[in-house]
C-alpha cells in the first residue's frame, strides 16, 4: 500500500498507525521465559506450564505454572505464618508498603500497561489510561486506610489469610481491589491470577519485593481453575474474595458453606442503560462507547441491555449505528485503537455462538474493519423483547442489546426484570427524574448522566446474583475485618420435656403463627406443646412448614412499601414497639420465667433498650459523599437488602429475636423470623404487641417451627434476599449450601454463640441489613 498523500490525509482525516513500543515488556518477559509461583518472596522454579498468550497476535508470551494443591498449599503456608507480624505492625508501617506499592505501580505504569494489552488484547489506551491509574490509585487509597484503621475502626481485627480469585478482564485491577484492602487490614494474601492473563500479577510480585512488603504477605499461585478451587477449599484460608462468573461463584458459595470462610462475590451482570427522551443523545452515544465497546465490552457491570425511550429510539439506533461504524479495531497497541482483541478464542467462540443462534429481533454488525484472529465487530442487537435470551443472559463481549419503553415506571420494572443487580446507567437532563429512578433499580451502582465510572472511594459490588459484598471505601474495607471479641461453641438448647404423668389442662391456647399481621393456623395442622421447667403445660406451638414460609414471604413482599417510608417513621415505630413491650414488662418477664427458669426481667429490659438502640439508628445509619475524583458526587446510600429471613436465637427468646427484627426493619426491610425452637411463646406474645404498634400487616411474621424444617425453605427461596442464622442448631452449612441458589446475602453463627444481652454490636447488624448503592452523579453543563 502506497502512503497517502497530506491532501488524502486532510480529506478523509484517518488516523495513521501509532504503535506503542513493546521493548521493555519483551526484554523483561526475555528475562523469565518461564514462570513459578511467587511464594514466600520469591519465585519457585517452573512446574507443568501452560502457555499465556497475546490474543491479538496468537504468539505466545511465556510459560505459566499450572498451580497443584501442594503449590497452594505451599503458598498458604507462608501466608499464615507472615500473618501475626504483619498484623501486629502499627497501620503506619503497613500504609507506608502500600504507599510504596502505589508509587511502584506509577513509576512502571508505562511497562504494566504494555505487559496488560499484550496478555489481554485490551487496547493500550484504556490499560494506560484506566486500568493502571486505577490501580495506583487503589493502593494510594488503602495506604490511607492503613493509616487510619487503627484510630478510626477500633474493635476491629484482621480475618487472616484471604484467598483472591480473580478474572481476567481487568487482570492487575483486580489484584488490587483484592490485595490493597486485604493487606491494609493486615491480612496475608493467596491470590490465583485468571489462567489467561496471569502476567502483571508477576510483574507486581517482583515490584512488592521492591517496595519493602515482607515475604509471604503476598503470594501467588498460578493456574487453571482446579488451581482456584485448591484456594477456595484450603482449610487455612479464612476469607475468599471473587470475581468472575456467576456459575462458578456459585460453586464457591457451596464449597465454602460451613466453612466459617468470609467471603465476598462480584459476579456477572447484565447492566440496564435507559436512555430518556430528554437525554442529551450525542452524550448518551458516546457513553454507550464506554458502557459497551470498553474492553471490547467484556466488563462485568458493562451497560449491555439498551433500554431507550420508544419517541427518540429510531433517530438514537440511526445515530449510534455511524458512531459503530467510526470505531477502530485493530493492534491494541496502538495508541488509537478503540477496539481490542477478545482474550481468547474461546470466549470469542462463545460470543460468537450466542449471537449466531439468536433468532429475534436484527442483528447490526458495525461496518469496521475487522481484522483476522481473535477479534468481533462492535454489534447492536435491536426490536429484542424483554424475556428474549439475550436481554436476559450475559454475552461479556461487544454486543449491545436493545429494547424500548414508553414511561419511567415501564423503564424501572424492564431494567429490574433480570436476574442480576450489578450496575445501571440512566440519562436524562432531568436530574429529578434520574435522581427519583436511581433508588428504584436494582443494582449495587447506578451513573447519572455517566457511565463506567470508578474509583478507589467508592463501593463497588451487587445484588441479587450480581454477588454480595463491596469492593472500595470504608465499606470495602470492613470486609477484610471482623470484630475482636471471643465466642464460644454453642450448645443446641432444648426443650423442657413433658411431665411423667401429664394432667388434662383447663383451656386450650395454640399460639398461631402471625403472617401479612394476621393469626394464621400453620399450614400442616400441627402444633407442639411447650411445657415449663416444672412441666406445666404452657400452650401449644404451631409447627410452620415449606408453605408457611412461602405465605410469609409473599406477605413480606407485599409490605415493600415500608422501604419507602421515611427513617423517622420507622423510628417512631419502634420506639412505640418499645412502649407497647414497656407497658407489658412485668407479664413478658414471667413468661421468660415460665419458659426458661429464669428471672426474665433483664431480658425484658434489654429487649426495650434495643428498640430504642435502633429506633435512634433508623435515621442515623448515615450515608455518605465520597471523595471521588471528579467534578460530582457520588452518594453511597444504605438502602435495605429487601426481605431478610432469619432463625433466631434459642437461648434469648424474646432479646433475641428483637435484636434481629429491630435493625431488620430499622433499614426498612421487611422479615419472616423463625423464633426460638424450644421456647417460642414469648415472640408469639410479641405479635401482640407489634399488632398494638401501627406496624405495616407483613413488615414482621412469624414463622414458628423446627429450625431444621425452616432453614431449608427460607435459605433455598429465591426471593428472600438474606438469611441469617443465629440458631443453636448448627445449620450454617446447610443455610450457606442453599443460599447458592440465588447467591442471597447469610450471615450464620457457625455454631458460635453471643451475648445477646451485652452485646451490642449494632453496626455490625446494620450493615447486614444494608447495601451499599453508590450513585455517581457528575455535575456541569
Ligand atoms: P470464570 O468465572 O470461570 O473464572 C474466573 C476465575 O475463577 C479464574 O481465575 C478461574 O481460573 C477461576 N475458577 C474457575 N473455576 C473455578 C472454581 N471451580 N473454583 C475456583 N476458581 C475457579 O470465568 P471465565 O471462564 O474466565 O469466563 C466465563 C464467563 O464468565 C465469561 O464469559 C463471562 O460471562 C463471565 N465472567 C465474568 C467476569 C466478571 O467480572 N463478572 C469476569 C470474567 C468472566
Amino acid at each position: 500500500m502506497t502512503n497517502p498523500t497530506v491532501r488524502e490525509i486532510f480529506d478523509s482525516m484517518a488516523y495513521g498507525p501509532a504503535p506503542e513500543s513493546n521493548a521493555e515488556v519483551l526484554a523483561w518477559l526475555s528475562k523469565h521465559k518461564a514462570f513459578g509461583h511467587w511464594i514466600d518472596g520469591a519465585f519457585t522454579k517452573p512446574g507443568a506450564t501452560f502457555e499465556s498468550k497475546n490474543p491479538a497476535t496468537d504468539k505466545p508470551l511465556a510459560l505459566i505454572t499450572q498451580g497443584s494443591a501442594a503449590d497452594v498449599d505451599a503458598a498458604v503456608k507462608a501466608a499464615r505464618s507472615a500473618q501475626p507480624k504483619w498484623a501486629k505492625l502499627p497501620g503506619h508501617a503497613r500504609a507506608k508498603v502500600l504507599y510504596a506499592l502505589a508509587r511502584l505501580v506509577q513509576k512502571h505504569s508505562r511497562l504494566l500497561a504494555v505487559l496488560e494489552t499484550m496478555d489481554n488484547g485490551k487496547p493500550i489506551r484504556e490499560s494506560r489510561d484506566i486500568d493502571i491509574p486505577l490501580v495506583a490509585r487503589h493502593f494510594y487509597y488503602h495506604a490511607g486506610l492503613a493509616q487510619l484503621i487503627d484510630t478510626e475502626l477500633p474493635g476491629q481485627e484482621p480475618l487472616g489469610v484471604c484467598g483472591a480469585v480473580i478474572p481476567w478482564n481487568f487482570p492487575l485491577l483486580m489484584l488490587a481491589w483484592k490485595v490493597a484492602p486485604a493487606l491494609a487490614a493486615g491480612n496475608t494474601v493467596v491470590l490465583k491470577p485468571a489462567e489467561y492473563t496471569p502476567l502483571t500479577a508477576l510483574l507486581f510480585a517482583e515490584l512488592s519485593r521492591e517496595a519493602g512488603l515482607p515475604k509471604g504477605v503476598l503470594n501467588i499461585v498460578t493456574g487453571d481453575g482446579d488451581t482456584g478451587a485448591a484456594v477456595v477449599n484450603h482449610a487455612g484460608v479464612n476469607k475468599i474474595a471473587f470475581t468472575g462468573s456467576t456459575a462458578v461463584g456459585r460453586k464457591i458459595r457451596e464449597a465454602t458453606a460451613g466453612s466459617g470462610k468470609a467471603l465476598t462475590l462480584e459476579l456477572g451482570g447484565k447492566s440496564p442503560y435507559i436512555v430518556f427522551d430528554d437525554a442529551d443523545i450525542d452524550s448518551a452515544i458516546e457513553g454507550l462507547v464506554d458502557a459497551i465497546w470498553f474492553n471490547q465490552g467484556q466488563v462485568c457491570c458493562a451497560g449491555s441491555r439498551l433500554l431507550i425511550q420508544e419517541g427518540i429510539a429510531d433517530r438514537f439506533y440511526e445515530k449510534l449505528k455511524r458512531r459503530m461504524d467510526g470505531l477502530r479495531l485493530g493492534d491494541p497497541l496502538d495508541k488509537c485503537i478503540d477496539v481490542g482483541a477478545i482474550v481468547d478464542p474461546v470466549q470469542l467462540a462463545t460470543i460468537k455462538g450466542l449471537v449466531e443462534t439468536n433468532q429475534d429481533g436484527e442483528t447490526y454488525h458495525a461496518a469496521c474493519d475487522v481484522p483476522e484472529g481473535c477479534f468481533y465487530p462492535p454489534t447492536l442487537i435491536t426490536g429484542l423483547s424483554a424475556a428474549s435470551t439475550l436481554m436476559q443472559e450475559e454475552i461479556f463481549g461487544p454486543v449491545l442489546v436493545a429494547m424500548t419503553f414508553r414511561t419511567p415506571s415501564e423503564a424501572v420494572e424492564l431494567a429490574n426484570n433480570t436476574k442480576y443487580g450489578l450496575a445501571a446507567t440512566i440519562w436524562s437532563e432531568n436530574i429529578n427524574l434520574a435522581l427519583d429512578v436511581a433508588p428504584k433499580i436494582k443494582a449495587g451502582v447506578v451513573w447519572v448522566n455517566a457511565t463506567n465510572l470508578f474509583d478507589a472511594a467508592a463501593g463497588f459490588g451487587g445484588v441479587r446474583e450480581s454477588g454480595f459484598g463491596r469492593e472500595g471505601g470504608w465499606e470495602g474495607l470492613i470486609a477484610y475485618l471482623k470484630p475482636t471479641h471471643t465466642t464460644k461453641p454453642l450448645s443446641p438448647v432444648k426443650p423442657f420435656e413433658p411431665p411423667a404423668v401429664i394432667e388434662a389442662s383447663s383451656i386450650d391456647r395454640t399460639a398461631k403463627l402471625y403472617i401479612a399481621g394476621k393469626q394464621a393456623r400453620p399450614d400442616g395442622g400441627y402444633s407442639q406443646p411447650i411445657w415449663s421447667p416444672k412441666g406445666k403445660l404452657l400452650g401449644h406451638a404451631g409447627l410452620g412448614n415449606r408453605k408457611d414460609i412461602r405465605n410469609a414471604v409473599e406477605a413480606a413482599h407485599a409490605a415493600k412499601a415500608w422501604a419507602k417510608t421515611t427513617a423517622h417513621t420507622r423510628a417512631q415505630i419502634l420506639y412505640y414497639i418499645a412502649e407497647n413491650l414497656s407497658a407489658r414488662a412485668a407479664e413478658f418477664a414471667n413468661r421468660l420465667r415460665d419458659l426458661t427458669g429464669k428471672s426474665g426481667e433483664a431480658e425484658v429490659e434489654a429487649a426495650i433498650a434495643r428498640l430504642f438502640s435502633y429506633a435512634a439508628w433508623a435515621d442515623k445509619f448515615d450515608g455518605a459523599v465520597k471523595s471521588v475524583p471528579l467534578r460530582g458526587v457520588a452518594l453511597a446510600m444504605n438502602e435495605p437488602c429487601g426481605v431478610i429471613g432469619a432463625l433466631c436465637p434459642d437461648d434469648a427468646p424474646l432479646l433475641g429475636l428483637i435484636s434481629i427484627m429491630a435493625p431488620a426493619i430499622a433499614m426498612g426491610n421487611t422479615c419472616i423470623l423463625v423464633p426460638s425452637e424450644p421456647f417460642p411463646l414469648a415472640a408469639t406474645d410479641f405479635y401482640q404487641v407489634l399488632d398494638t404498634s401501627d406496624l405495616p400487616a407483613g413488615v414482621v411474621n412469624i414463622v414458628t417451627g423446627s429450625h431444621a424444617e425452616l432453614a431449608k425453605p427460607l435459605a433455598g427461596h429465591r426471593d428472600i434476599d438474606a438469611v441469617w442464622s443465629f440458631s443453636s442448631t448448627n445449620l450454617s452449612t446447610l443455610i450457606e449450601k442453599e443460599s447458592a441458589g440465588n447467591i442471597k446475602r447469610t450471615w450464620v453463627n457457625n455454631g458460635q454463640s453471643r451475648d445477646w444481652i451485652t452485646e451490642i454490636d449494632a453496626r455490625t447488624f446494620l450493615r447486614a441489613a444494608t447495601e451499599v448503592k453508590t450513585i455517581w452523579v457528575p455535575f456541569g453543563e
